[in-house]
């Protein structure tokens, strides 16, 4: 599928918002996942025929930026050209960033990290009280392998209260799936302008420059990192041709850049886990038109088509992936995106609420708003938890019990509620600021304390 938008630099006779500080009320977007996709905010500037001409249109330079490995199959090359006022190529040497960031990590060993089996819970975090940006407000939480050998994940969360200013993010190390819990996000990226809320998620691809503005102000969110792998839909299997996450509903951004020339603009850089910087004298978003597939995109968590039994018995939450960022094994996943949302639950003569479990991959949650529903207390938006492998866990002993005594087996609305989970096949360590956080709940471990045994050999004769 080709998409392809042309207009005007602000995406073409969009309503501003006098509330949004120059950004239009609702941007222009092109539809679609994995699509071969085309936008050019000046008309003529999208070169034809060919990718890399002698002179570009308008004089803009050609430059190419590659997602996969030049010779990987064409199904899974992901590329974009992209033709902008200056190459990025053009910029003072990148310097380690001062000061230093000491909480983001891009591999996770022995000697930077802790592990443990046990459950963890996480309170939500307080905003910051002094002026911090997205990238001083992010922070990792755990994650395994290395982005240096290509195979891993890194689970980061942000509390902030400032835009970037004069400045823009990029990760070489992996893609960035981020999910808002407070505060909308206006992201500008070099392919154009992403306006993502909670209950919206954003993928901003491994080498991609962006900026984050906060326009709520404090704003908080959770960050799942890939490294060698780029998130895809997964496959539907007996489901069929539809259902899940709809590949319509991503929403990929239209060309827009600016033609500043700063003294000082400057480039944060992820790479193996630590910050450096570079500065240049214009700014990063000068990308007049650009064509590929490797692309920024979001997608409205509430478009989710979820699927789950309607007779008995519990489906296995894999049932509710939005994307997976896939390992080299078939079928076993890097990292997967799942989410728990607003449903009908309508299994008979079946315990509803998530059963107990020990689970080979590891498993990292968090709450958008609302309750969960394995968890009456404890579990708040904005917080989080990790089940790691093998690390049992399930309902608290509160929903145990008003489960069991419901009785009726009428159908139940979940609703006002929206969880995620990151679930992965490789073990995280943990950081050891996150085990020392005074946010960690010491005492997660005390909502099973009250399961009881219900056991009785003589219970209605059954085992006679
Ligand atoms: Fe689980």
């Amino acid at each position: 599928m080709l998409n392809i938008s042309t207009g005007g630099c602000d995406g073409g006779g969009l309503v501003a918002d006098e509330h949004s500080g120059g950004w239009p009320k609702d941007l222009q977007y092109m539809s679609g996942f994995g699509n071969q996709f085309s936008s050019e905010a000046l008309p003529g500037s999208l070169p034809e025929g060919q990718n890399n001409p002698l002179v570009c249109p308008f004089g803009l330079y050609a430059e190419q930026i590659s997602g996969t490995a030049f010779t990987v199959s064409r199904r899974l090359n992901q590329r974009s050209w992209l033709y902008r006022i200056r190459p990025s190529v053009t910029h003072e040497p990148f310097q380690p960033r001062k000061p230093h960031h000491d909480r983001i990590l891009g591999e996770f060993n022995k000697g930077n990290c802790t592990f443990t089996p046990n459950q963890l819970r996480w309170k939500p975090v307080d905003f910051p009280e002094i002026p911090t940006d997205f990238v001083d407000g992010l922070y990792t939480i755990c994650g395994a392998g290395s982005s240096f050998l290509r195979h891993g994940y890194a689970i980061h969360m942000y509390a902030a209260n400032k835009s970037m200013d004069g400045c823009a993010f990029c990760s070489a190390d992996g893609d960035f799936l981020i999910v808002p819990q407070v505060g909308r996000l206006w992201i500008t990226t070099e392919c154009g302008r992403l306006q993502v809320s909670p209950g919206e998620i954003v993928v901003v691809p491994q080498g991609f420059r962006f900026s984050v503005s906060l326009p709520d102000g404090p704003s908080r969110g959770y960050v799942a990192e890939v490294f060698g792998t780029h998130f895809q839909l997964p496959d539907l299997g007996p489901i069929g041709a539809n259902g899940l996450a709809s590949p319509r509903d991503f929403y990929v951004p239209t060309a827009w850049y600016e033609n500043d020339s700063r003294l000082d603009y400057t480039i944060v850089q992820k790479f193996g886990g630590e910050l450096f910087t570079a500065t240049q004298e214009f700014s990063p978003f000068n990308v007049v038109a650009w064509h590929g597939n490797y692309v920024p995109y979001k997608y409205d968590l509430s478009k989710f088509c979820p699927y789950n039994t309607v007779s008995f018995d519990h489906g296995d939450p894999s049932i509710n992936t939005v994307l997976t960022a896939p390992s080299d094994k078939p079928g076993v996943a890097l990292l997967d995106f799942v989410v728990f949302p607003p449903r009908w639950v309508v299994a008979e003569h079946t315990f509803r609420p998530p059963y107990y479990h020990r689970n080979c991959m590891s498993e990292f949650m968090g709450l958008i708003y609302g309750k969960y529903e394995a968890k009456a207390d404890g579990f708040l938006p904005g917080g989080a938890t990790l089940h790691a492998c093998m690390t049992p866990h399930g309902p608290d002993s509160k929903i145990y019990e008003r489960e069991i005594s419901r009785g009726e087996d009428t159908p139940q609305k979940i609703k006002d509620t929206l969880a995620f989970m990151f679930e992965s096949a490789l073990l995280p360590r943990t950081c050891h600021w996150s085990l020392e956080s005074p946010y960690r709940d010491a005492d997660y471990y005390h909502c099973w304390s009250g399961l009881k045994s219900h056991f009785s050999a003589d219970d209605g004769g059954r085992l006679v």
